[in-house]
């Protein structure tokens, strides 16, 4: 009788007796909404174990990967995407409120990195601020340091997928850096900067 009620709404058995369900999801799907609910606050979580200082309003993906996170702080409404890395290696990394950090982006702290507020990082972004030593030939470059000034991203910049962010460098207030961009260099505010290495393209205006 049930199979006979199921298939009274579904149909007879043709290829349209497919039900709306299998094909057009519910707008609001309740289980999801809540798993996704729970796994937001796992992220936050296991963050705030781990050391990180971050307000409730953020939201970290359980599969982001922190560590040393007594070095990092996050501010309000910080979002960090799935498979996020952050790494401080001894420099404090600090994100500004609303800023968000999409899937598979790469933090390396050495020299301290500094992200403001407002902030878009696109998936793939790579902040690289160190640099090994190499001027001896007759060692091993692993056996000679590092250098590190750190990173400086100022408030209102958009970071496109695939970007790396050299050691160093400042990007000014409200600049746009190109998908796949490499910025080995400060760029001033308000500038759009494309390729490898990033040259500015043109000024955003008022
Ligand atoms: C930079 C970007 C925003 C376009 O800015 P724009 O000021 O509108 O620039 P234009 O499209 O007019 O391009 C200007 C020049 O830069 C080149 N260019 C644009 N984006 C480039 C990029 N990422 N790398 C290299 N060159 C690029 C264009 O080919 C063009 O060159 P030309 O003058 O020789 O023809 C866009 O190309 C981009 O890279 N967006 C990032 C998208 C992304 O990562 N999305 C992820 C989701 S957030």
């Amino acid at each position: 009788m049930v199979g006979a009620f199921i298939r009274s709404i579904q149909g007879s058995g043709s290829e349209s007796s497919l039900s709306y369900s299998e094909h057009q999801p519910s707008p609001i799907d309740f289980g999801e909404f809540k798993v996704n609910f729970l796994l937001r606050y796992l992220g936050n979580l296991k963050f705030k174990i781990l050391g990180v200082r971050l307000p409730l309003s953020c939201q970290i993906a359980p599969s982001a990967s922190v560590s040393q996170g007594r070095l990092i702080s996050l501010h309000r409404k910080v979002l960090i995407d799935a498979g996020v890395i952050i790494r401080p290696y001894g420099g404090n990394i600090s994100i500004g409120p609303n800023s968000t950090v999409n899937p598979y982006c790469v933090l390396y702290g050495h020299g301290g990195l500094r992200i403001g507020s407002g902030v878009r990082i696109a998936t793939g972004a790579v902040f690289a601020g160190v640099n090994h030593n190499f001027n001896s030939i007759d060692d091993f470059i692993f056996h000679q340091g590092w250098s590190h000034d750190g990173i400086i991203i100022e408030d209102d910049v958009w970071i496109g997928a695939g970007a790396i962010i050299l050691d160093g460098v400042t990007v000014g207030q409200g600049c746009i850096i190109g998908a796949g961009s490499v910025v080995t260099k400060s760029l001033e505010p308000y500038g759009v900067y494309v390729g490898n290495p990033a040259k500015l393209v043109r000024r955003r205006q008022r």
